[in-house]
């Protein structure tokens, strides 16, 4: 049964990004900005103090504080435009986690954020590898021309070239650092003049129809408009265009050009953003595709976070919804339980609060109270079973074995590690052979976040042993024998996950590459949903 029109409406005006960058590039700074620009936040700063108030709200969190970094993810939703924002936050440090890469799972589009004088840097890679995966489109925007950075066609091919995505520039900067005294929007053929002194940094709008126009030349000298007629010219008549279904599979990228910290070119792309980026999307399931329109409400957890509140002591699973809407009260069947479970209380997260809500939609983030029975991937329906694939354990790069220090204390080590790893703080491995844990993550922090939870609810102390594998691979194999002869010969490096699919550990791409070519017949994966596919 499909929808009514009204709750076709809510569910066509939501839109859930996240913002992927590098760390420095500015994430805060344009996160404030957009906030303000909805109303979420009436004041400049309030993002940062959050960032800072949110270190004191539980104990394994102090490791934020010492590293003056965030390991969590949050979800702000604010109006703009008559759009309804989920803007799903990511941890902004090298040393990031899956629930990074999670979190992008979750999202219908993102923002790529660059440093005009950095170009492309490896987190933005990672977490562009995500969004390939996935199609997601992606509105660029390159940040801090206020500062001295790269020239802009360098820029596009900077992103062209490292990302492997067409680059359309929707604006064009004029000067950089200290001589930079604007963009031209492309699409409407305006200047936007930059003034730092003046509110979101605007020293005013001029319209110019033809570039040829005098006026430009007063305005911004003639050796500055020369050379924006020269890179126009370049940049309209010999570039691509813009082509919305392109930008909506994910191939090509509008750009705009700013500065965060003035708010300067913010607008004007987030409206652009906001026009472009599609509403929420079909979400796949292992049974079927599952429209946003459907009648019934459907979703996925994406992330759980423990101890958000340490007066709570509470653990919050958010849930995507997929498709329908939500009303508070109402019961979700959990798939993997087979348990319906009445969520009386959901919270949706604001910028700097949390609040109960009384109905959500499609493309809504919902976050639901859990006592630890909900894991990570877990699919809701109204009834129906439906195993909601894409929300994938990624790859680990960095394993250790896990050494007690007191032996008595194993099985509350399992229990910690079991826990952890379901909750999806990082991955644990059981090899076939041997009695100890391997643990695997994505990023280094998340080792000392393991350390110390371990160390601070379950009270156990381990060592963590170096061991030579730096890569993981789920695998299947339809054909008995092979599969049988592929363990054997490689039984030293197989382990089964925490959910009990089997995993090949490798100590390098190479033999990795070589593997594969001896095992013809065995399936490898990058991600656990790959073991699902058809
Ligand atoms: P992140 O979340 O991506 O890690 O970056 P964040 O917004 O914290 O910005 C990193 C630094 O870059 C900050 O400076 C911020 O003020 C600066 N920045 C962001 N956007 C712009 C911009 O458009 N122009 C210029 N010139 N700088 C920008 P900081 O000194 O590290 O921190 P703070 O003391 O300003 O908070």
């Amino acid at each position: 049964m499909t929808i009514t029109t009204k709750k076709k409406k809510e569910i066509d005006r939501r839109r859930t990004f996240a913002i992927i960058s590098h760390p420095d590039a500015g994430k805060t700074t344009i996160t404030e900005k957009l906030l303000l620009l909805g109303g979420a936040i009436q004041m400049a700063g309030t993002v940062k103090a959050r960032k800072a108030s949110r270190h004191a709200t539980s104990d394994w969190m102090e490791l934020e504080k010492q590293r003056g970094i965030s390991v969590t993810t949050s979800v702000m939703r604010f109006q703009f435009k008559e759009k309804e924002v989920n803007l799903l936050d990511t941890p902004g440090h090298q040393d990031f986690s899956e629930d990074t890469y999670r979190t992008l799972t979750a999202v219908d589009s993102a923002m790529m954020l660059i440093d005009s004088a950095k170009g492309v840097e490896t987190q933005t890679i990672k977490l562009m590898e995500v969004c390939r995966m996935r199609k997601t489109p992606i509105v660029t925007f390159i940040n801090k021309l206020d500062r001295e950075g790269m020239e802009p066609l360098e820029l596009l091919e900077n992103i062209e070239k490292i990302l492997n995505i067409e680059c359309v520039a929707l604006s064009w900067p004029i000067g950089m650092g200290k001589g930079f005294r604007g963009v031209y929007d492309i699409v409407n053929r305006m200047i936007h003049l930059f003034d730092p002194r003046q509110n979101k940094g605007s020293g005013g709008i001029l319209e110019i129809d033809d570039l040829d126009d005098g006026r430009l030349d007063d305005l911004i000298g003639k050796t500055a408009a020369d050379l924006l007629r020269e890179d126009l010219d370049l940049v309209i008549n010999a570039g691509p265009e813009f082509d919305l279904e392109k930008f909506q599979a994910g191939e090509q990228t509008p750009v705009f050009f700013g500065s965060a910290l003035s708010g300067f070119g913010v607008e004007e792309m987030f409206r652009n953003f906001v026009d472009i980026t599609p509403s929420p999307q079909p979400s796949r399931a292992r049974e079927r595709m599952v429209s946003p329109y459907e009648n019934s409400c459907t979703g996925f957890v994406f992330k759980i976070q423990a101890n958000m509140d340490p007066k709570h002591r509470d653990r919050i699973a958010f849930m995507r919804i997929c498709s329908g809407n939500f009303k508070r009260g109402q019961k979700l069947r959990n798939t993997r339980l087979k348990r319906d479970i009445k969520i009386s209380n959901p919270i949706v997260f604001m910028a700097q609060d949390r609040a109960i809500i009384e109905e959500a939609y499609a493309g809504d983030i919902l976050g639901i109270h859990d006592t630890g029975l909900i894991e990570i991937g877990d699919s809701f329906s109204s009834g129906e079973k439906l195993h909601f694939v894409g929300i994938p354990s990624f790859a680990p790069e960095i394993f250790r074995r896990v050494i007690l220090e007191d032996p008595l204390g194993m099985k509350k080590l399992v229990k910690g590690l079991q826990q952890l790893a379901q909750e999806g703080a990082v991955q644990l491995f059981k090899p076939l052979y041997g009695s100890e844990y391997i643990v695997g993550v994505v990023g280094q922090l998340q080792l000392e976040v393991l350390r110390h939870r371990l160390q601070n609810e379950y009270n156990v102390n381990g060592r963590y042993e170096a061991i030579p594998f730096s890569t993981a691979r789920w695998y299947k194999c339809e054909d008995e024998d092979a599969r049988i002869k592929f363990e054997q010969t490689m039984a030293r490096a197989i382990a089964r996950d925490v959910r009990d699919r089997p995993v090949f550990l490798s100590e390098s791409s190479w033999r990795l590459r070589y593997t594969k070519e001896k095992h013809p017949k065995v399936t490898f994966f990058e991600t656990s949903d790959g073991l699902y596919a058809e």
